[in-house]
């Protein structure tokens, strides 16, 4: 069997190399593997969450897509798509959303965050917290359920997120499912050692610690740069470093072999001065960036190409979710009467029909129904519902001309002389469509 796997990734930066060992690289890694079903998409609706600075998202966008297809994914094999370009998306979204207690998304630890900050600022507990914020995790669900997704790899931050999406998820198929799974419960992954890739000052490499070495950005001179800024201690040329109280290690290790590893490591402990060891990693990555950087730049260049990649993976996500979400609709009631006939009394009624009543002051109409069940025109009162009778039967006997006459903006429906009823001309195809299906 094979698995589906689905990722998104924020546009709200320009992916810097923490991003490419955590994310981009072991992402690609997998989705080479024959039996999975890789899903890549930028989560540009969440951008608007965090950024509402129009340029920033637009450029973020189209780096990231630039990013990872520099970086070796295969449009052929993966569904690479953004998320404002599947309509169906934000569509779950709202039916989730009508599924999800408040109370699991106030304990959302994002949304809590905001509020022990507002609460230790003294103001308001949600001030400054949008409807965005709050819903973040219903936005996620859908992007997750909309595809089916078995695996969801991503950061520790996330975890609590995936759990949310499966209580969702549960509660749509326990309230829509009549016994069948409509939604796949969808297991997170965390990718635990590369997850840690340290930034310049040793922290965790991050856009908020200002402590990142970018991948392309800046191009070769950036990352020289970035790598001449790594914080070491102030051991002298030709003393002994303990590798493993170094950061420069672990991004070392991070990128080579074993062998290289140990032989870093080794120079290290021989008393490696920290500016060739910094050379060494400099070297490291930019015979691994180079290539990835020249086709990086090349797309950049071609934003069309850009687009047409994404198109196709736009086309390839909707074959899935247009369909899924009209059953997703019909599963909740919002059914295509036309289209969908969901029981046998259901298609008994998807004929035109005339259905006579009597009154509340006691006499007797009827009324012309279309396929859908719609009324086209109630019929006048009668005193006798044998009249009526007798209406109703001239009515599917007699051509559509004989009976209708139209005044102005106003279709007249006649019989024997006498007018039953009067609709709006706008109707005329619909009347005589339904007169037509009950004659023949
Ligand atoms: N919230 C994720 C993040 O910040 C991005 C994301 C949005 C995502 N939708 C997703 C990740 C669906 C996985 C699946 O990292």
């Amino acid at each position: 069997m094979t698995t589906r796997v689905l990722t998104g990734v924020t546009t709200t930066g320009i992916p810097h190399l923490g991003n490419y060992a955590g994310a981009i690289r072991p992402a690609i890694r997998a989705s080479q593997q024959a039996d999975v079903d890789a899903f890549f998409f930028m989560a540009d609706y969440h951008a608007l969450i965090k950024c509402d600075d129009p340029e920033r998202v637009a450029i973020s966008r189209r780096a990231i897509a630039a990013t990872w297809l520099a970086c070796g994914l295969d449009v052929e094999k993966v569904t690479f798509y953004r998320q404002s370009d599947i309509p169906e998306i934000p569509e779950l979204s709202w039916m989730l959303g009508c599924v999800t207690g408040k109370g699991l998304m106030n304990r959302a630890h994002a949304y809590k965050a905001s509020v022990d900050k507002n609460e230790a600022a003294g103001v308001e507990p949600d001030d400054g917290v949008t409807m965005g914020l709050f819903s973040y995790p219903v936005l996620m669900a859908a992007d997750i359920l909309m595809f089916n997704a078995h695996k969801v790899p991503v950061g520790r931050d996330q975890v609590q997120h995936l759990e949310m999406a499966r209580d969702i998820a549960k509660s749509f198929n326990h309230l829509y499912g009549r016994g069948k799974e409509l939604f796949v419960l969808p297991e997170v992954q965390v990718e635990e050692d590369v997850a840690l890739l340290p930034g310049l000052d040793g922290r965790k490499m991050s856009k908020s610690y200002d402590n990142t070495i970018p991948l392309f950005e800046g191009g070769a001179k950036a990352l020289k740069a970035a790598i001449a800024r790594i914080v070491t201690d102030s051991k002298g040329p030709g003393e002994s470093k303990d590798p493993d109280d170094s950061h420069l290690t672990a991004l070392y290790k991070a990128f080579a072999t074993p062998e290289q590893t140990q032989a870093f490591r080794q120079q290290l402990i021989d008393g490696m001065a920290w500016g060739e060891a910094k050379d060494a990693l400099h070297q490291l990555l930019e015979a691994m960036i180079a290539p990835m950087r020249d086709r990086y730049e090349a797309l950049m260049a071609r934003p069309q190409d850009i687009e047409d990649l994404l198109q196709v993976g736009a086309r390839k996500a909707r074959a899935y979710a247009t369909p899924f979400i009209h059953e997703l609709k019909a599963a909740v009631g919002l059914r295509d009467p036309l289209s969908v006939a969901v029981s046998k009394t259901e298609a008994k009624a998807r004929k035109a029909r005339f259905v006579n009543f009597r009154d509340e002051d006691g006499t007797f109409r009827f009324r012309l129904q279309d396929a859908a069940g719609q009324e086209l025109f109630l019929s006048r009162s009668y005193a006798d519902p044998k009249q009526a009778g007798v209406a109703i039967k001239a009515l599917q006997t007699a051509a559509f001309a004989e009976v209708a006459k139209q005044d102005g903006q106003e279709l007249q429906i006649h019989c024997a002389g006498e007018e039953v009823a009067r609709v709006s001309a706008d109707l005329r195809d619909a009347v005589a469509a339904a007169l037509d299906s009950m004659r023949d």
